[in-house]
């Protein structure tokens, strides 16, 4: 895309995504890993990771028990279809490794939580929607719109190998190669990697809500999350490079 020509997210093309995709791929380098920009053919397999190991191991859908449904896939597959989101995979046998996957937040927007009938999937997102209320992630960087780090999954043999962090980046810099004047990052660290990363990479943290005070009718419903003790909610300004 001509640089700097967008206005809103909402309006990159197709092409606009791939032409971002294939710088970030251009400076790509993991000897034996593929990074793919996850359209139709790589659904199946985005959806493997999110059914074997984000659903199961992610701190908040383990302790609210979510399990994985139809309801589930279509909520993931709708965020897939944005063509925004990454994964890594084994060049060799095809395996998904992990993936990134980004959305669009916007200023006001609101899901009615009725409409989502996975009992846990709606308890875990009335949390995340508290949180961002708390956050104020919109009035704090004065923007109407974000892109949103939503699924960050590693799959459980290829974790401890900085994977995480790569992926991480490569979405950090296919959002720079948009070439945006001014745009910005909306995320939300679950686990104590997570938060890691996203303070490494220089994210700045809006809040934090520890899991055991979050309280709903006078229940406390997020325990055991064992050595994960809190979410943070984070934002970063993307700049043109830094490298
Ligand atoms: C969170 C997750 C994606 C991290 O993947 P990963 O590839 O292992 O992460 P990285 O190797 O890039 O490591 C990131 C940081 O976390 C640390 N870390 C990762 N796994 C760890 C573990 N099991 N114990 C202690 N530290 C760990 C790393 O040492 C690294 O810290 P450093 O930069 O100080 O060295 C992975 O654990 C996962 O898929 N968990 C289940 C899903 C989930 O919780 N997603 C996060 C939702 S926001």
């Amino acid at each position: 895309m001509e640089s700097n020509k967008k206005v809103s997210i909402k309006l990159l093309t197709r092409e606009d995504k791939q032409q971002a995709f294939e710088k970030t791929r251009e400076q790509f380098d993991i000897p034996g890993v593929k990074l793919v920009l996850i359209t139709e053919e790589y659904y199946e397999k985005a959806l493997e990771l999110c059914r074997d190991y984000f659903v199961p191991d992610e701190p908040l859908n383990k302790a609210f028990g979510l399990q994985y449904t139809e309801e589930m896939e279509s909520f993931w597959l709708q965020f897939l279809k944005l063509h925004l989101s990454l994964m890594f995979v084994d060049e060799e046998t095809g395996e998904p490794i992990a993936f990134r996957t980004t959305n669009i937040a916007s200023r006001g927007e609101k899901l009615d939580l009725n409409s989502i009938k996975t009992n846990s999937l709606r308890e875990i997102l009335r949390f995340i929607f508290y949180c961002d209320n708390e956050a104020g992630f919109f009035d704090y960087y004065g923007t109407d719109e974000a892109f949103n780090f939503l699924g960050l999954v590693v799959s459980r043999k290829y974790q401890k190998r900085g994977f995480a962090t790569r992926i991480f980046r490569a979405a950090v810099d296919m959002i720079r190669h948009f070439g945006f004047d001014e745009v910005y990052i909306k995320g939300a660290g679950t686990s104590n990697y997570s938060k890691k990363i996203y303070e490494k990479e220089g994210f700045e943290i809006l809040y934090e809500t520890f899991y055991d005070n979050y309280e709903v009718d006078g229940r406390f419903p997020i325990q055991n999350t064992g050595e994960h003790k809190s979410m943070k909610e984070y934002g970063f300004k993307v700049t043109q490079k830094q490298s």
